[in-house]
């Protein structure tokens, strides 16, 4: 039986692969830009940390975790997303001791069970970024315009920020009451998964996708009548420091997010391109999901990118991905005398930092030539040339020739090169 990867994962073939490079570099300048760091965390955890830490009542835990028991009995979860795992690896080593934050960015799979199809896998790569212990709402401006920079630097279209609030611990219950109260009048309109919800997660059936919970949930009441001043205060200065930038957004009080560590600001940003799978980034606070998870207050913002859905909607819009990497030199050897001194003289370019390809498969050399087509020059090595310590450089693009003596190459290629 011929074997086959799993649904909803795929593999990044090199066709492809480049363009993710080049989107992750310029995501990761950007966030240098802002002052973050890189870091490389762990691909699964303790399911704890997710059940605590992202939410019991979250579609994420209940239904989407990939989860198991390791040989030693523990249950571990690959990792459905990455906020949780960031916080706990600043609480692990100490990086936000003494009142300090913690600027940190991490590149990834995550995986989630979810259903596949257009912009949607159960494996998925997020660039995901964290600004830990942070209270001011500047905080959320900068993360905010931190994501819309790196869109702006990708070039992408069509994007549309929605914004929302969605409380604290403080004026949440109040809300929380006037939902339930509200949404028990339209029980026979509910889904089932809604009904289940109702009591304990109202406000997650505010983010269900189906048409006619989400008509119930149009008419529901609005957050802002139940924020306490503080969280009022708050979102209103988010949306004082995003007009301050120029950053345009768009209000959603049915922003909630799937997730349930949200405190005050939560944000997407959408993209009219993509379909029903249209969010490229989503984010917000998150101010007690280190309380959650057993540490310490440490109220944090971040987002993370969806970067399978940033290529589809690049590819889409025909924007540019820089030139796909190719060798820069091919070495065509003339006869089978010259193989091994073509190998080494590869071997050469590739140390002086110059991308040189040769055959290593006995092809003649005609079908050398055609493979020295892909690059910018074909450095030709015969009988002649070695004895002469020399090398015949062809430029491909014009088909001149020119005779370089063996020490002279590299400056001279690199010369050309620049
Ligand atoms: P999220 O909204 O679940 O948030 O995911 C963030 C982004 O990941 C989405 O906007 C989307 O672009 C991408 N994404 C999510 N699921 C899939 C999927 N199945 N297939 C392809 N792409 C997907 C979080 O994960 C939070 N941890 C974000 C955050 C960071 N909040 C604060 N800090």
């Amino acid at each position: 039986m011929e074997m086959k990867a799993p649904r909803g994962v795929r593999d990044i073939l090199p066709d492809e692969s480049w363009k993710w490079s080049y989107v992750i570099n310029i995501a990761a300048k950007a966030m240098a830009d802002y002052g973050f760091s890189e870091v490389h965390l762990p691909i699964f955890e303790h399911t704890e940390l997710f059940s605590r830490g992202v939410g019991e009542t979250t579609d994420i835990v209940e239904k989407e975790m990939y989860t198991f028991e390791d040989k030693g009995g523990r249950s571990i979860t690959l990792r459905p997303e990455a906020t949780a795992g960031m916080v706990r690896a600043a609480l692990e080593n100490n990086l936000c001791a003494q009142g300090s934050d913690a600027k940190l960015w991490c590149f990834g799979p995550m995986f989630r069970h979810e259903r596949p199809q257009k912009g949607r896998y159960r494996q998925f790569y997020q660039v995901d970024c964290e600004h830990l212990g942070c209270a001011g709402a500047a905080n959320d401006v900068e993360i905010i315009d931190l994501a819309a920079e790196i869109f702006r630097r990708l070039g992408l279209k069509n994007l549309e920020a929605v914004i929302n609030s969605v409380g604290c611990p403080k004026c949440r219950p109040v809300y929380r009451e006037a939902l339930i109260k509200y949404f028990n009048n339209y029980k026979d309109k509910l889904c089932e998964t809604c009904l289940d919800r109702l009591d304990r997660n109202p406000l997650r059936i505010l983010d269900c996708k189906k048409p006619d919970c989400g008509a119930v949930a149009d008419g529901a009441p609005d957050i802002y009548n139940s924020l306490c001043d503080e969280c009022r205060e708050h979102f209103e200065e988010v949306k004082r420091g995003l007009e301050r930038l120029g950053i345009a957004y768009k209000i959603n009080k049915r922003l909630v997010r799937g997730l349930d560590y949200y405190t005050k600001t939560a944000f997407e940003i959408l993209s009219g391109d993509l379909g029903a799978q249209n969010a490229v980034c989503g984010g917000g606070r998150y101010d007690n999901l280190s309380d959650s998870i057993g540490g310490p207050h440490l109220p944090s913002v971040g987002f993370a990118c969806g970067v399978d859905r940033i290529i589809l909607v690049m590819e889409q819009q025909g924007l540019s991905f820089g030139e796909r990497p190719k060798a820069k030199v091919y070495v065509a050897a003339l006869d089978n005398s010259a193989r091994g001194e073509a190998q080494i003289l590869t071997h050469k370019l590739r140390s002086a930092g110059i991308a040189a390809q040769c055959d290593t498969e006995n092809k003649s050399f005609k079908s050398q030539l055609k493979a020295a087509g892909n690059a910018k020059f074909a450095c030709i090595l015969g009988p002649d040339e070695i004895k002469n310590k020399v090398v015949t450089l062809k430029d491909m693009a014009d088909g001149s020739q020119v005779s370089i003596s063996d020490n002279e190459l590299i400056d001279y290629i690199k010369d050309k090169l620049k």
